[in-house]
This record gives structure tokens, sequence and C-alpha cells, in this order.
């Protein structure tokens, strides 16, 4: 395997907050590698170390083996960025705006029509290109964004959260373009909160979280690694905690059940483990109507990248995210409050 990227122990702090702990992984060339967690978790920050936007505390970052510490300049010719929001002029066209982006690359002169054109075709913006972005929709702004990272042709392509706030529509066409590139030998990193995004994706990935990465391998290794399949029981109506505390209770004492947690952002769900073998799905049925329990809903799955996360840290990347985001709207809170 040819390394396209290494990031080995790497640290790094905004003042009293360590955004990354202790982040180490390997990206093959020609492969898309996904960096999954909830927000807080120091995607961006590591992605900016990688980027040489930010300077790491400590820790090894490389690309095509080299320093990007040593040679930042020389990194960032291999690497093409595409941050999660850019602030793009919107007085400029598309075309305008890309052959801005060539000239501050110190593209050849020659070249930058060409290759203008070539992205603008393949991302699907020819018809869009003379119009000013400020009338681009989302998904249109991101292919711009798209193009603008790749004018220089990079071994690396790396995009921060490329499908957030998109259409699933612009996000499929985003995520069939990513394939392509691969397909023509290009490594994609991409940073996600959405599992599905990348279980879609990427060959291989590592899951950080609170600055650290707690799982890495290809999609179904890490599903296999997490064992048994998931079973999700709903009780019918808006269930009181007394109904799932019971439900809970009957279920834990279910000889084939291996583990049970009560899903809170999901109208206190019941996620189970439980080994593959066996029709557990009428067992459960049978006993929870039995103990008086309307069911809502019950399905089987093979695990999820979810369910991996699960494993490791606890709790579902959903609610990760909501904790996230209520620390953050207390801080936001608290800011107000000392004006
Ligand atoms: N420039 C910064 N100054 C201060 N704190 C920051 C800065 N950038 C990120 N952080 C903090 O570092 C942590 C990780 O952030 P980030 O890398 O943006 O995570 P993610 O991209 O996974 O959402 C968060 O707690 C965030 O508030
Ligand atoms: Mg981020």
């Amino acid at each position: 395997m040819t390394v396209a990227v290494a990031i080995d122990h790497l640290q790094k702090s905004y003042g009293a907050t360590q955004a990354v702990k202790d982040v180490s992984f390997e990206v093959e060339q020609g492969k898309i590698f996904g960096l999954l967690g909830p927000n807080g978790a120091g995607k961006t920050t590591t992605i900016r170390c990688l980027c040489t936007l930010a300077k790491p505390d400590a820790g090894k970052v490389e690309v095509c083996g080299i320093s990007a510490l040593a040679q930042p300049k020389i990194v960032r010719q291999r690497l093409g960025y595409v941050a999660q929001e850019v602030a793009i002029d919107k007085i400029l066209t598309g075309r305008e705006l890309l052959n801005l982006q060539a000239a501050l690359y110190h593209l050849p002169k020659k070249f930058i029509g060409q290759r203008v054109d070539q992205l603008l075709e393949a991302l699907g913006l020819s018809d869009y290109a003379d119009q000013k972005t400020g009338t681009y929709s989302g998904g249109l702004r991101k292919r711009l964004d798209l193009a603008a990272g790749l004018l220089h042709q990079p071994d690396v392509l790396v995009l921060d959260e490329p499908t957030v706030g998109l259409d699933i529509e612009s996000r499929v066409v985003v995520w069939d373009f990513l394939r392509q590139l691969r397909a023509a030998g290009t490594t994609v990193l991409i940073t996600s909160h959405y599992l599905e995004e990348v279980d879609a994706l990427a060959d291989s990935l590592a899951i950080i979280d609170q600055g650290k990465v707690i799982a890495n391998g290809t999609p179904n290794e890490l599903k296999d690694q997490v064992g048994g399949d998931r079973i999700t029981l709903r009780i019918q109506e808006f269930t009181s905690d007394a109904d799932v505390s019971k439900a809970k209770e009957i279920i834990d004492g279910l000889e084939f059940v291996e583990n049970v947690i009560v899903n809170s952002s999901q109208g206190n769900s019941l996620n189970l483990v439980v080994g593959r073998q066996g029709n557990h799905l009428s067992t459960i049925e049978q006993t929870i109507q039995n103990a008086g329990l309307p069911i809502f809903s019950l399905s089987q799955s093979r695990p999820s990248l979810d369910d991996v996360y699960l494993a490791a840290t606890g709790q579902t990347l959903m609610d990760a995210d909501l904790a996230a985001a209520a620390t953050r709207d207390l801080k936001k809170e608290k800011k107000l409050q000392m004006k």
C-alpha cells in the first residue's frame, strides 16, 4: 500500500481546549477515506493541521511522504482543500471566480482556460458558468468549491463536511463526483458527521470522538468487530419513563440479549444487541405483548457505523451531536448574559 496521508499522534489545543488529543491514521493512495465523528470531535482541526492551515502542538503530519511542518509549500501543492463553508464573492461569475483562483495558484496562463472549462464540464456547471455566483443554489456553490479545490490537480483532495446542508440530489452529485475522482487515481479525504455518507463513500475510515480516534478500519471490519445483529424496538405512543424501564427490564432478562440501550433521541426506542442465530423478533414480540406493552415497531439489522460508535462511547452519534449543540447554545447564552 502506498500511503498518501499519514497522521501520527497529532495534538492541537486552542487555549484550554484540547481540540485534538491523539489522532493517528493513514490514508491509502487512490482511496476515499472518511473521518467520522460528532460535532466538536476535532475533525476540522485535524484537517486544518493536515492542510498547513493550523500548526500542530505535537505529532507527525505527512502528505505523500512529505512533512507538512517542514515543507508546507510543497504539501499545499499536493493538496486540494474544500472548506465546509466558503465565503465566495457573489459578484463574480463561476468562471471568473475559478480564473481568479487559478491565478492565485500561479497556474500557467495558457493552461487556465482549458482547465477551468474541463472542471466546469465535469461538475455539470457549464450552463451556470457565466452567471453570478450570488444566484447559485447551495448545491451549485458546493460544486464550484470543489472545482476550485481541484484547479491545481492535487494528488489528495480534502473536503470538510462536503454535503452538509445540501439537498439529497446535490449530495448524490457530489458523491458520484468523488467516486469518479477516486477512479482517476485521486486520494480523497472527507470529514463527516453523517454516518450514511461515510458508509456509502469511504473505503476505510477513522471514527474520532473528543479529539481521539476510537475506531479505525474498513466499514465492514468495524461492523464485524461489534458482533451481533441489532434490534430496534419502539413501544406505541409516547412511551412513559416507567414503560421504558419496564420494557428494558424484561428485555434484559432474555437469554439471547447481549446488551440493551435506551435511545432517548429516537422516541425512547430500545436498541438491543443479539446473537445472529435464532428467530429473536417473534420471541421479543411475544414477551413484550405478554407484558401489556403495545409495540410500535420492531426491526432487526446488521450493525451500522453508529453501532460501532455506540459500542465505543456508550451513546449514538445523533445523541452526541445533540449534546454538542446544547453545549454550544449554553456557551452562547452565557456570552449574552455577560454582555
Ligand atoms: N479556532 C479555535 N479556537 C478555539 N477553539 C476551537 C477553535 N477551533 C476549534 N475549537 C474547538 O475545538 C474543538 C474541536 O473543534 P473542531 O475541530 O471544529 O471539531 P469538528 O470539526 O469535529 O466539529 C471544539 O471544542 C471547538 O470548539
Ligand atoms: Mg468541523
